[in-house]
């Protein structure tokens, strides 16, 4: 696990743990919507004041989705300048190009050659993830996510090396985050705990990490969709994000990830958003295997009491995520997905879950393709 460091204002100490680092060139990645909203000078102001002697590269080529060419920029640059630390300044996209950078950097390989499990095994630079979305919870996890764009699909570098040194979870960074974005974001993080609570990696740590996660997010997330500013709210979403991620870098995720993995590859829909559209359906067809774990998870956010049995229990619960759904505004189909890339989408999510996730129940091809034909617009 990072070392966690949040609250509000906490950004401030960056500064402080490079300085104990004796870091001398910092690399920060991060984006342009960041820099243009004045958060890349907030963290530059409280690093100089902090440091009169560090010196800072900033790489603000992230786009959303980190392509293999934009990481081999970032990798460059890395080397160029020297750095010696690493600070990433951003949402999913950005932290998991640091991650990527960083591994390339110390590998002396390309991003493609580090693809698949614990092949980086080394030590990555001091290394700080400063989540500027409440969602991926890559803060906390040992994978990043890079797109092939070639080949118009994700693939996922899997290292315990990979968690990040340190995670400044700031709720400040949050508050200018727009309302579809927080709303799609904060349904990633509620597919990371539920995920890992139904998948059979699960123990009774990881399950109280879920919670944790699921609770604060079915309270929360209305209220930061609604008004941004809420700080309560934000603050309450950074950490059900933190701690989802903590629970589903333990026991891996699901079938939502493994389709909407294909969605965001093929269409460059956002991650958040293909999460959100596609988890009713997962939990739908996952019921008959996975209704108790369902039933706990309603229990324990109080969506169902005692009362409801198991099966009317897991019942609410899949309601009650699509009510979210409602409540957020998101919508029910893709319109981007056409009839044609069905059965190559399918085929490549099958693969990828066969591969990697422990899930509750097996899905075959066929059975994928006809979740996706329901979510044709
Ligand atoms: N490594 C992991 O554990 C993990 C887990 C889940 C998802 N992912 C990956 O993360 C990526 C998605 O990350 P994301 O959902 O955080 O979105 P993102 O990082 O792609 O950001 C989405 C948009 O939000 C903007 N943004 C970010 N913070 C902002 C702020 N505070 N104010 C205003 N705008 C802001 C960005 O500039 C960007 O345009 C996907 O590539 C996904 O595959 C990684
Ligand atoms: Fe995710």
């Amino acid at each position: 696990m990072p070392t966690l460091i949040s609250g509000q204002g906490k950004l401030i100490q960056c500064g402080e743990i490079l300085k104990q680092a004796q870091s001398k060139q910092v690399f920060i990645v991060t984006d342009k919507t960041l820099v243009s909203l004045g958060i890349v000078q907030q963290l530059i102001d409280s690093l100089t004041k902090e440091q009169k002697k560090l010196n800072y590269t900033i790489f603000d080529d992230v786009t959303p989705d980190p392509t293999t060419s934009i990481i081999e920029l970032g990798v460059s640059q890395f080397k160029l300048n020297n750095c010696d630390s690493i600070i990433t300044l951003g949402g999913g996209s950005v932290m998991d190009c640091g991650k990527a950078i960083a591994a390339c950097a110390v590998k002396n390989k390309k991003i493609k050659a580090l693809s698949g499990l614990f092949k980086v095994r080394k030590k990555l630079p001091t290394f700080i993830a400063i989540p500027t979305t409440a969602g991926t919870g890559s803060e906390a996890t040992l994978v990043a996510v890079v797109t092939d764009p070639v080949k118009k699909q994700k693939f996922t570098v899997i290292d315990p090396c990979l968690v990040p040194h340190y995670a400044i979870i700031d709720p400040l960074l949050m508050i200018g985050l727009p309302a579809k974005i927080t709303a799609e974001t904060g349904i990633d993080a509620l597919t990371h705990a539920v995920e890992s609570y139904i998948g059979l990696h699960s123990t009774e740590q990881s399950k109280s990490y879920c919670f944790d996660a699921i609770k604060r997010i079915f309270t929360y997330l209305p209220q930061a969709y609604q008004d941004g500013k809420d700080l309560t709210a934000r603050t309450e979403m950074s950490l059900a994000s933190y701690y989802a991620g903590v629970a589903f870098t333990r026991t891996s995720i699901g079938y939502v990830h493994a389709i909407a993995h294909q969605l965001g590859g093929y269409y460059h829909i956002p991650h958040g958003l293909a999460n959100a559209v596609l988890l009713p359906h997962i939990l739908q067809f996952s019921f008959d295997d996975a209704f108790q774990q369902y039933a706990e998870m309603a229990y324990h956010a109080g969506i169902a009491n005692q009362n409801d049995n198991e099966k009317i229990a897991a019942e609410k619960f899949i309601e009650a995520v699509k009510a979210l759904n409602v409540t957020l505004n998101i919508q029910k189909s893709f319109p981007e997905l056409k009839k044609e890339a069905i059965s190559v989408l399918a085929k490549r999510a099958i693969h990828e879950a066969n591969c990697e996730y422990p899930v509750p129940k097996q899905m075959t091809i066929k059975e994928c393709e006809a979740i996706l034909i329901k979510l044709l617009a």
